[in-house]
């Protein structure tokens, strides 16, 4: 068998290679600047190829395609969303995806995202809260201590500078499990036996559930004025995490409005509810935060220009910390028009 060609090795970064580039970084500094890559995209927003994700719904869950581009690179991310599977021992979210060169079509990078989506999930929260959540805001409320739960917590601590991290799930084995994994982060962390409890005192609410189905984590009585709202979980259509309510008290901040409309928060409101892009507070063309006792809320899905931010990083990376490995992923036959003979004479 001939090796393949130079220009047939694509660097992959694996599961295993990911956890190596986090843990050589270290993962509050990674989220750090992969915060500083996603803000300075969508400071470039208007550059950007943009569309609502492409979903696929069942019963079970969603599997979506994200699409971006800004005229350079190009990329996309295959991930799922399934709420049910961690009953059955799967994970909720899985992902990967794909950054290209425009100019020849040609993969630059492959990576695993399920690490990256929840690093780049946080990194978003954090930078948008950064704008948007009262000054000196020092605790934190993380209703839903799932997969994404330590990587929220530790977002907060590093870009927002929060002290104390108050912690609420339905299942307290979820909640033992992340007040464990966020012991030595330096964090007060407290653990709390509703999601009522876990709002006290808190400046900011981040709530991150995963439920096929319009919930009420929080409800009115549970927002008191100032607070900024951080609601990940809410990112389908008929999946939901607040009472509509407080949805109408709020400044409600979206990433790209078209799709926010399909899959956040704001699905319960009339389609011309106003919103504001993050992007234009971003740029400094909106305020963010503009009084004291507003009520801010991010209305998280998870825009596709975040992962070409995530993935635009990695790749960044891949030549101070080699953490990939080559994969023969493109045929590069001698005559770009033999693919056939390339094939026949691999027989031989
Ligand atoms: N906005 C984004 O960009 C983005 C990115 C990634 C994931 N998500 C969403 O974030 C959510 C969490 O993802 P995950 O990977 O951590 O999921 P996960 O399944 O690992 O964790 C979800 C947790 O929520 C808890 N929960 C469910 N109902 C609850 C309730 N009523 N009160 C308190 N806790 C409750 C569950 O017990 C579980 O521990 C999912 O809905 C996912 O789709 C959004």
């Amino acid at each position: 068998m001939s090796k393949p060609s130079k220009l047939a090795l694509v660097p992959f970064v694996s599961v295993d290679n990911m956890m190596n580039l986090v843990n050589a970084i270290g993962p509050a500094r990674m989220i750090a600047e992969i915060a500083e890559y996603i803000e300075q995209d969508f400071k470039r927003w208007e550059q950007f190829d943009k569309t609502p994700r492409v979903a696929a719904h069942s019963d079970e869950g969603v599997i979506e395609l994200m699409p971006t581009s800004d005229g350079e690179s190009y990329g996309f991310k295959y991930v799922n969303g399934h709420p049910a599977n961690m009953a059955r021992g799967f994970q909720t979210v899985t992902a990967f995806g794909v950054l290209a060169r425009v100019d020849n079509g040609y993969p630059v990078l492959l990576s695993e995202m399920t690490i990256l989506t929840a690093l780049r999930t946080a990194a978003t929260s954090a930078l948008v809260a950064k704008y948007l959540a009262p000054e000196s805001a020092g605790t934190m409320a993380m209703i839903g201590n799932g997969a994404q739960c330590e990587f929220q917590a530790l977002a907060f601590q590093q870009v927002v500078g929060i002290h104390t991290v108050r912690l609420h799930d339905i299942d307290t084995e979820a909640t033992e499990k992340a007040a464990r994994n966020l012991q030595a982060t330096g964090l007060k962390v407290v653990t709390c036996a509703s999601a009522q409890e876990a709002v006290t005192g808190a400046q900011i609410i981040t709530t991150c559930t995963a439920d096929k189905q319009y919930a009420t984590i929080l409800t009115d009585n549970m927002v008191g004025s100032g607070v900024h709202i951080n609601a990940i979980g809410g990112d389908c259509p008929g999946k939901t995490e607040l009472h509509r309510d407080i949805l109408l008290r709020s400044d409600i901040f979206v990433e790209y409005p078209p799709q926010t409309r399909i899959e956040g928060e704001i699905q319960q409101l009339d389609p011309d509810h106003q919103v504001t892009e993050l992007w234009r507070v971003m740029t400094g063309q909106v305020p963010g935060r503009s009084s004291p006792e507003q009520i801010t809320l991010f209305d998280s899905v998870g825009f596709a220009t975040e992962d070409f931010s995530a993935l635009r990083y990695v790749r960044d990376q891949l030549e101070r910390y080699p953490h990939f490995v080559d994969l023969d992923m493109l045929a590069d036959p001698d005559d770009p028009r033999d693919l056939f003979g390339m094939v026949a004479r691999a027989a031989t």
